[in-house]
């Protein structure tokens, strides 16, 4: 049987399906495999329905804690997470954030299925220069410590002769993030307030920079890295750190306004002022190639708005 169809999943399970990049991927799932069987597990706490428009599949409305008989599966996506990063009730994140995930990988023993979970670039915090996957975790709040908890887990699990892979997403944009409201990306919220005709608020001085990486190109690093099946982690972002003033001159470019920047104070103690993919393990062992450069992506995203 050639490799491409060994390959070919039959049973996928997405946590946090319902949510923006969960959503993006069962649906890109899906189309790539029309004969599988997908199941999403959603608790609904940040999620949506309305992402799952066209969604032929099962839905599983639950946590995924407490999952362990869900059925049998042999390729699970973990994306389900608090991801409300100002969220600092310890207990709650680390405990729903982890014992969700320990469940998944009780799950996948018992399956013999590939996991594939989401990490982020919050676990690296605090930096001032590119990061690649062995720079070691800095996490400055409870989010990005949940984060690192699931790399130590899965990387025990591995050890214990799983296979599961992390990705780790960056600045993450594009259709279906609307329901996240104020925890929706940057470009979202600046887009609104264009829109509404106002200028655009970003901390003082603007020059801070992001790795902005579009949902399309996550997505696709997440199902390569699920070919992969490698017991490791990848970067996933766009490569290159933009800054909130660029990201304005860009919106305002694709929105045809002139829309100076509303500078004001950083309340937050911890801010993280730098981020930046080093896409090198991606690109050499995924064939990972980001496709959206924010010039592009910022107007293929306004386009889909409007739509
Ligand atoms: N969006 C980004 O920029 C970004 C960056 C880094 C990492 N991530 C990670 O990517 C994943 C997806 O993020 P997103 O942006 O799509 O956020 P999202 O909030 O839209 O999706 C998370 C989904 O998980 C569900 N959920 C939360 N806890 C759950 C639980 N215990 N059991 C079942 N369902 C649960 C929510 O209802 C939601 O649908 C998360 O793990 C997040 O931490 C996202």
């Amino acid at each position: 049987m050639p490799a491409e169809r060994r390959q070919r999943p039959r049973r996928i399970l997405v946590t946090g399906g319902a949510g923006f990049i969960g959503s993006t991927l069962a649906l890109e799932c899906q189309r790539r495999w029309p004969f599988a069987r997908i199941v999403v597990l959603d608790d609904f706490r940040s999620g949506d329905f309305r992402n799952l428009e066209g969604f032929r599949g099962d839905v599983v409305a639950a946590s995924a804690a407490g999952i362990r008989d869900a059925g049998r599966f042999d390729l699970i996506f973990h994306l389900a997470s608090i991801t409300d990063t100002t969220v600092h009730d310890q207990l709650q994140m680390v405990r729903d954030n982890v014992e969700g995930f320990r469940d998944i990988l009780a799950l996948a023993r018992e399956s013999n299925a590939r996991v594939v979970y989401a990490s982020s670039a919050a676990t690296y915090g605090q930096a001032s220069a590119r990061m690649d996957e062995e720079t070691p975790a800095r996490p400055a709040n409870v989010y990005a410590f949940s984060k690192v908890v699931l790399d130590n887990l899965a990387r025990h699990a591995a050890a214990d002769g799983l296979r599961v892979t992390g990705v780790r997403y960056f600045n993450v944009y594009g259709p279906r993030e609307q329901h996240k409201k104020a925890a929706a990306s940057m470009i979202y919220q600046l887009y609104l307030q264009m829109k509404a005709g106002k200028r655009p608020r970003v901390f003082r001085p603007g020059d801070q920079k992001r790795d902005f990486v579009h949902v399309d190109d996550v997505v696709e690093g997440t199902l390569l890295a699920a070919a992969k099946g490698a017991n490791t982690v990848y970067n996933l972002g766009s490569g290159k750190a933009r800054s909130f003033n660029e990201l304005i001159a860009i919106l305002n470019k694709a929105m045809g306004t002139k829309l100076a920047p509303d500078y004001f104070s950083n309340p937050y103690g911890f801010y993280q002022e730098f981020t930046e993919a080093d896409l090198t393990r991606s690109k050499r062992e995924l064939g990972y190639v980001p496709a959206f450069p924010l010039e592009a992506g910022v107007p293929a995203y306004l386009k889909a708005l409007k739509a």
